[in-house]
Formats: C-alpha cells, structure tokens, sequence
C-alpha cells in the first residue's frame, strides 16, 4: 500500500498518533462526508503535579496543552473548524489574533491546502507565534490597533462569503475545544472539583463548560467550579467593564472585549466558579516557579492560571482536586521568559574553569 492509500480520511492522515476529530467524532458536528483535517492534535498529557499541589494544599494536575501541534490548545478548535470549512468549500480562512489562534490556523490551513489571512495588533504578537504564521505560509495584516479591533473587523468580513472564519465565534472551534474536558474524565476516571485556566476571549471556559456538562449529562459525573483568570490590566469580565486599552505580558490574554463573554459569566456563574485577577509580576513569578519545580515551561497566559491558583488556595479544602490548563508553550514567547536573564559571559574552554564555573 502506498503511503496516500495509507491515509485514509477516517485516520485523518495521522497513521501514528489520531485526532480529537477520531477520537471523539460522536460528540462532533462531523459527519462522513466531512474530510478531516488533522495534525494529530489532542491526547495532551494530564500531569499530576507533586510540587504544586504540596504548595497550594490540594490535588493538582497540569493539562499541558502547550504540547499540541501548534503549541496551544486552539488546534483542538482548529481541526474542527478548518475540517467543516473545506467541507463547505472553503478556499480562505480569516481570524483575528493574538497570536495562537493565527499559528494554529496558518498550519491547519497549510494541511488544508487552502489560504489562510491573519490579522495581528502590531507589535504585540510574541515572536514565536509570529514565526509560526509566517513560516506556514499565512498573509499576515499587522493593524494600528489592538486584538478587539481585530475581531471586529473580522466580523465585518465575515459577512460576506469570501471568508471562513476561524475565531472561536465560530461554533465548531468551540465544539473542538470541549475535547479538553472530555480527555480529562476519560483519564481521571472522574471530573475535578475545580478547574482554573486563563480566560481571554472567553472561547476556552465556554468550550470546557460544554464538556463538562455534556460529559456530566452521559456519565453522571459531577462538573468542576470552573476558574477563569485574567490578566490585572485586561479583565474586563472581572471588573464587569469593557477595558478600553488592555495591557499585560500576557500578550495572548491581551483583551479588553471578549467575544464569548456572556457565555463565560454562564459558566462560571452555574459552576459556582469565579473570575480571579493576577499582575504581570505574579505571572512571570509563576511561569518561572512551574518551569523549575514541575518541568514543564509555559507562556504567560498560561502561567496566569497557577499565578490565579495561588491567589486562591485558601479556599482549598485539602484532597480537594483541581485541574490546570496550561494552554501555550514557552517557547512561543521566548523573550518574556528571558527578560531577566543576564549575558553568559564565557569562561576558558578548559575542564578546570568550567569546574569553576558550576560551582554548585
Ligand atoms: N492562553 C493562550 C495561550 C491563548 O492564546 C489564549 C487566547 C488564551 C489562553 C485565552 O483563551 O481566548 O479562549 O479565553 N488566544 C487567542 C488567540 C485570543 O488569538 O490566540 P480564550
């Protein structure tokens, strides 16, 4: 058999390792008409974290989306999204971003064999995510303006039929992204008691809620409180205000309009959740903290669930369990993670210096 007879739609062309879209096609709006569009996306590590759960006084696990395709949980929506675009003809997708969405989108598009068009704030895309887009071929539109103009302009675009759009107003990135959830009590056995992650857009909450819930309706498992956290200068849905001007490192969580606000406040309100705030500092503080004591190396955004986490452990109970989703790779934002980091000064290339050198 030749390699492409080897590829047939139902693996999604992944021999080796299949996608959310095959895993858990029941719960998807696919059918077998739909060609599916997959990088091997989802199956993310659920990590039990020692560290972090000593710290807090709880049980806590890490969902490490950062190890996805693209490096962000937006693939689990992507493959979805650009496998229903191609379905209907589709020649060109369009999103808005801060940055993961357009990388994932570039690549699925890639995949696809169709076009793709990402519109970036200027200046505020990490380096890494910028790359990615260009790399997998995208039209990269910079604007004078921020991620909310963005959108904006994408939902005027999207009122023609030139364009599919990608952004998680579109339901099928949603319907994706509840994979999540589902992955979670497939391998706990069970639902956690809490789940914390970072809320920007405001797409990922309303996805992981869907899963729960969808999951609880089957299984009669419990839900988790769901935790959304943002960032202390882009938290609009925290302080019930549309932020005119949000500013954070946190540039993937940089969003003063969330489009899928409404359906944030339903999850966190039926969950009996909460909307918690974290300053850059805390969050810098913990993407460092999680990489040196668990491993595992996070970009901000990410890292704004453990700073948020922290902010809340007195309301712990212990054995209390609790499920992070870190949702980007560190790699992504390299600059952020490297900001304090001094110049190595070189030692003489001897076996006696660099013994010198390690002293530790
Ligand atoms: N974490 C990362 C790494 C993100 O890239 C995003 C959103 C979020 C968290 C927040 O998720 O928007 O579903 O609440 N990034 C979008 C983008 C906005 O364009 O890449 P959300």
């Amino acid at each position: 058999m030749s390699i492409l007879q080897a590829n047939p739609r139902e693996s999604g062309g992944s021999a080796s390792r299949t996608g959310i879209i095959e895993r858990y096609r029941k719960y998807l709006p696919v059918t077998d008409a739909t060609p599916v569009v997959s990088l091997g996306e989802g199956n993310t590590p659920l990590l039990f974290s020692p560290r972090l759960s000593e710290r807090v006084g709880a049980e806590v696990w890490i969902k490490n989306e950062g190890v996805n395709p693209t490096g962000s949980f937006k693939d689990r929506g992507m493959t979805v999204a650009v496998s229903k675009a191609v379905e209907r003809g589709a020649h060109t997708l369009l999103c808005a971003s801060t940055g993961n969405t357009s990388a994932s989108a570039a690549a699925y598009a890639a995949r696809a064999g169709i076009r793709c068009a990402v519109i970036l704030p200027a200046g505020k895309i990490a380096r890494g995510k910028l790359a990615q887009a260009f790399i997998y071929g995208a039209k990269i539109i910079a604007i004078d303006g921020n991620f909310d103009d963005a959108l904006r302009i994408v939902r005027e675009l999207g009122e023609g039929n030139e364009f599919a759009i990608v952004n998680s107003i579109n339901p099928d990135r949603i319907a994706g992204q509840k994979t999540a959830a589902f992955e979670i009590v497939d391998l706990l056995g069970f639902a956690p008691d809490i789940h914390v992650l970072p809320l920007g857009n405001a797409g990922n909450i309303t996805a992981y809620w869907a899963g729960y819930r969808e999951f609880a309706n089957e299984r009669s498992t419990s839900s988790p409180r769901m935790i959304g956290v943002q960032a202390a200068g882009a938290a609009p849905i925290y302080h019930d205000k549309v932020v005119e001007n949000p500013e954070t490192i946190a540039t993937a969580i940089r969003i003063g309009n969330p489009a899928s606000w409404k359906q944030a406040r339903a999850a966190i309100d039926e969950s009996r959740g909460a909307v918690e705030i974290v300053t850059d500092a805390e969050i810098l503080d913990a993407q460092k903290w999680l990489a040196a004591n668990e491993g595992i190396f996070v970009e901000p955004a990410s890292a704004a669930a453990i700073a948020g986490l922290w902010k809340r452990m007195e309301t712990f109970e212990a054995g209390t369990r609790i499920v992070c989703t870190v949702t980007g790779h560190g790699l992504k934002d390299s600059e952020a993670a490297t900001r304090d980091m001094k110049e190595f000064a070189p030692v003489a290339a001897t076996t006696s210096d660099v013994l010198r050198k390690i002293d530790m």
